[in-house]
């Protein structure tokens, strides 16, 4: 039923997950043990397709008067020569900072906001229709209506052989729920949808969590402080500092609430990948990971347990992850572009 996407997604295979999976993580699955390693994003195309170079560890190869690398039309001295001496100092001086291929430009901005307009309508669908009684297979079918009807692709389909256009993960289901008409939502349950989005090439990633009827109170408010993370890492989002002092406060929240948050699985770089460098954590150290550079685009997408921060993967499906201890998880998730001045959220 999803034929007209098959091929397209095919064309791209890489590693399962990859950008979402921590460096050396081992997520253990019921009987067997599945990820082994960095799971790293294949650049390749994108790098082709901006023709940049690293240029940042030696001398700077651009041309003052040649036209810039992010496609202004304007001289590189008059755009982004001073930005890259920032950079290049930055670097020197033992930060890691991002290569040019994860800066995005105008045009990367706005077809990523045309991306998130479907993202969105999709999760706004969603939250129309959303009741107990209604199987997770039904979300899915609004989700891909929606994002057929205004003209996107739901990048979760065919995504390194996921079967469906959106993520439903209910209660202990921490995340990569896969919908069918078995999980059927009853009064009570908490759910998150995860939707992402490919219009021209462009991604984007949001979700949102949906409570079912009356929540019992302590469902509720792990709901609200997992929002509450996703607002302060949110406030963290500031130029030329580090992605750990944006993950310390999200880690922190959560923790001050008698929370714990996955380690294994975090945000991502995104924008002409569903994910790019660098992986996101939240529950890194201050002055620690990447440099937040102004044009990188990323998700705060935390995973909050009210247990334990342990998770397991199913073994039947090869996606779904649990907690260990079966207790709820969370997640809310927006897009954020890191700007001159702070950021700007291009989805939620
Ligand atoms: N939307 C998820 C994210 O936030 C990724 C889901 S991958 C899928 O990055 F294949 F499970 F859809
Ligand atoms: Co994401």
């Amino acid at each position: 039923m999803y034929a007209p996407f098959e091929g397209r997604r095919q064309e791209k295979t890489r590693d399962r997950l990859c950008g979402r999976i921590h460096t050396n993580s081992r997520i253990h699955s019921n009987g067997r043990i599945h990820l082994n390693g960095w799971q790293h994003t294949d650049r390749t195309e994108q790098e082709q397709k901006r023709k940049t170079v690293m240029i940042l560890a030696g001398k700077n190869k651009f041309e003052r008067n040649a036209p810039c690398w992010c496609g202004s039309g304007r001289k590189y001295k008059a755009c982004h020569m001073q930005f890259d001496e920032k950079l290049r100092k930055y670097q020197i001086a033992g930060n890691i900072v991002p290569d040019h291929s994860l800066l995005k430009t105008r045009a990367d901005v706005d077809g990523i906001k045309k991306s998130a307009e479907i993202n969105m309508a999709c999760l706004d669908a969603v939250e129309k229709e959303i009741a107990a009684g209604m199987p997770t297979e039904d979300i899915d079918r609004i989700v891909y209506e929606t994002t057929v009807r205004m003209g996107g692709i739901p990048a979760p389909l065919h995504y390194e052989g996921f079967p469906k256009s959106v993520c439903t993960s209910i209660n202990e289901e921490v995340c990569h729920g896969i919908p069918d008409t078995k999980h059927v939502l009853k009064e009570g349950d908490i759910i998150n949808v995860d939707c992402s989005t490919i219009l021209n090439g462009y991604f984007s990633d949001s979700s949102r969590m949906y409570c079912i009827g009356k929540v019992s109170e302590e469902k509720q408010r792990l709901v609200d402080v997992t929002k509450e993370c996703v607002e302060i890492g949110l406030k963290a989002v500031i130029p030329w500092t580090h992605l750990g002092d944006m993950g310390s406060k999200v880690h922190a929240h959560a923790v001050k609430n008698g929370y714990s948050v996955v380690r294994e699985i975090g945000g991502h770089g995104i924008g002409l990948e569903f994910h790019e460098d660098p992986f996101v954590s939240y529950v890194s150290e201050p002055g620690t990971e990447m440099l937040m550079v102004p044009g990188m685009v990323f998700t705060i997408e935390p995973m909050v347990n009210m247990g334990t921060d342990r998770i397991f993967q199913d073994a039947d499906n090869g996606w779904t992850i649990y907690t260990q201890d079966g207790k709820p998880s969370a997640q809310w998730e927006i897009q954020v572009l890191v700007t001159e001045q702070g950021h700007e959220v291009l989805c939620w």
